[in-house]
Formats: structure tokens, C-alpha cells, sequence
């Protein structure tokens, strides 16, 4: 009988992924509830020929070269920044990630951000509990109009897409920037270019993944050039935003309010001023946190681990350079 493959797994994830991994694996994993730190998995990933990560661990060369038996790194996740593509490339090591499963919950979560960013929720609810609810009040927590503003999406990929959808049930105005027009996409949406749709938007929302020319790509001058009313919504990657510039534009009034799902550095220390501005809101990095898109997630990132262990190409491959052409 021949031996099963091992893989290393760098958390629990749901048992819809390791329920298809555990017959065909000898599966280690890691049960901490913080990521395993970076000596473990430079051992572990020594023994085992596969590699489930997630997007907290970076998987770097050093990484790659530890494992010397490694077959495939397949990651729960759309997002693959945290790994050296490249370096899994030029080593012929598949990387797998799971893209489309997780579109429509973290279009719901950009959306809900901009409600409740909008319509100053979290203020109200401090206020209820700190029992400063005293009566209805003519100007108190005004906030922004939903229902006919001007959305600027920028990357218009497939969540910024199935925000835009969102949007036009609100009868937005939806421009979007993005390294190519999507004519096919448009479904009355406006190209715009980046620095007019800063300028025009009544919200911002980043949907582009994090590459060497989206970092920053919200830094003080981007900040500068928005509306000082405007609503700046992050469910893509922290370090597309600057976040001194953000901590100094939401304190002096360049933009009016923030909401975050993915911050520079994540997490963000619960001391570090950004976590305290009234004027923003912080979520843990969850917007692909339903029970649904999370099974899947996990499903996937299994069949991406077992077709790699077999030698098959991968259904959702990150980087199909290493199959050539
Ligand atoms: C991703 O998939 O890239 C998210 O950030 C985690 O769901």
C-alpha cells in the first residue's frame, strides 16, 4: 500500500475542506488560534509534501526552499499577497487560492461598511449605551445620503462588480477606475480616470488586489484630492491605504469618515489612534466571514491541495505561468 502524502495545514479550518483532505492525507495542523509562528512552518513545511495556508502566512522563498519535498501551496483565500508568487513560479510550485466563492459576501460586507460609515451607527449605539440618549434631536448624527451619491469603485474585478450591482439599487452614480475598461462590465457604470473619481466620488471603495502599484495608492495626495465629505471604504488589503495619511485626514478633515475591513499593520494594535477616531470604523478582516463562503472556501482550497498532490493542473491556480505558455 502506498504511503498517503502528508500535508501541513496552518489552522483549522472547516471540516467541509478537511473532510475531503483527512481519507486521502496524513494531515498535520497547526491548532493554534494565532497563525503558527514562521520557525514551525519553516519545519513543518520540511516534512510534507502539500501546504494549506492562509493569508496570515507569509510564504516566502525561504519558505519554498524549506520544503524540500513540496508539491503544492494552496491558500483559503482569493488573495495571495502574502505569498512570493514568483519564487513558487520559478520553483514550479503551483499556488492555489479561491477565487469567486467569497464575491458576494465581501460585496455585502463594502456595503454594509458604507451604510453604516454613512449613517453614523457606531456613534449612535456609543451613545445609546453610554446612556447619552436623551431625546430625538434636529441636528444630531446627520449623516451622508446613500440613495442617489456618486460611488467611485476602484478595481472593477469581480467584488468591485458585485458592489456596483449592489449600488445600483440605491440609484448611484457609479464610476470605476481600473487598469482596463471593462465595456462588457459597464452595465451603466462610468470609466473614470483614478484622480476624477477621487474628486467626484461621494464614496471610495478599494476592491484591487495589493501589488507593487496599489501600495499606498491612497496616500495624502489621493486623500487630498477627495471630497471633504467624502466616505472612504476599504475591504481589499490594508496596505493599499496609508494609514498615517488616513489617521491625519480623518483628524483634519480632508474626508469626512472611514470604514476598514483590512488595515496597515493587521491587525491593528486596539491602542493605535485610528482604533479610537469616532469618524472610524475598524472590522476584524472578515468579509468573507459567512458560514457559506467560509465551506466553500475551504472545499475549494482542498481540491486545489489534492489535484496539486496528484499532478493534476489546478482548478483555481494563482499563478498558471508555472504550467508554461
Ligand atoms: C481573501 O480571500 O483574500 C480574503 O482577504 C480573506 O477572505
Amino acid at each position: 500500500m502506498s504511503k498517503k502524502p502528508q500535508v501541513y495545514v496552518t489552522r483549522r479550518i472547516p471540516e467541509a475542506g478537511l473532510e475531503l483532505i483527512r481519507p486521502v492525507c496524513q494531515v498535520r495542523l497547526w491548532e493554534g488560534r494565532l497563525p503558527p509562528p514562521k520557525e514551525v512552518i519553516l519545519q513543518e513545511v520540511g516534512e510534507v509534501d502539500g501546504l494549506l495556508c492562509l493569508v496570515t502566512d507569509p510564504i516566502d522563498e525561504g519558505v519554498m526552499a524549506a520544503g524540500k519535498k513540496l508539491r503544492v501551496i494552496s491558500q483559503m483565500a482569493v488573495g495571495v499577497d502574502n505569498i512570493d508568487l514568483a519564487a513558487a513560479t520559478g520553483r514550479g510550485l503551483p499556488v492555489g487560492h479561491t477565487p469567486g466563492v467569497l464575491t458576494q459576501a465581501t460585496a455585502d460586507m463594502a456595503f454594509s461598511l458604507l451604510m453604516t460609515a454613512a449613517r453614523r451607527i457606531p456613534e449612535g449605539i456609543e451613545k445609546v449605551r453610554a446612556g447619552e440618549w436623551r431625546t430625538w434631536e434636529p441636528m444630531g448624527l446627520l449623516g451622508a445620503d446613500v440613495w442617489g451619491a456618486t460611488l467611485g469603485i476602484v478595481g472593477l474585478g469581480r467584488i468591485g462588480t458585485a458592489v456596483a450591482r449592489r449600488a445600483q439599487g440605491f440609484a448611484m452614480r457609479v464610476l470605476y477606475s481600473d487598469s482596463l475598461r471593462r465595456p462588457e462590465l459597464e452595465l451603466g457604470l462610468e470609466y473614470a480616470e483614478f484622480n476624477r473619481l477621487l474628486a467626484e466620488a461621494d464614496f471610495v471603495s478599494l476592491h484591487c488586489p495589493l501589488l507593487p502599484e496599489t501600495h499606498h495608492l491612497i496616500d495624502e495626495q489621493a486623500l487630498r484630492r477627495m471630497k471633504t465629505t467624502a466616505i472612504l471604504i476599504n475591504t481589499a488589503r490594508g496596505p493599499i491605504v496609508q494609514t498615517a495619511a488616513l489617521e491625519r485626514a480623518l483628524m483634519e478633515g480632508w474626508i469626512t469618515r472611514a470604514a476598514l475591513d483590512v488595515t496597515e499593520p493587521e491587525p491593528i494594535p486596539a491602542e493605535h489612534p485610528l482604533a479610537h477616531l469616532p469618524n472610524c470604523i475598524i472590522a476584524p478582516h472578515i468579509a468573507s466571514a459567512t458560514l457559506t463562503s467560509r465551506d466553500k472556501m475551504a472545499s475549494m482550497a482542498a481540491e486545489n491541495l489534492l489535484a496539486g498532490l496528484g499532478g493534476e493542473r489546478l482548478p483555481y491556480c494563482a499563478n498558471p505561468a508555472v504550467y508554461g505558455g
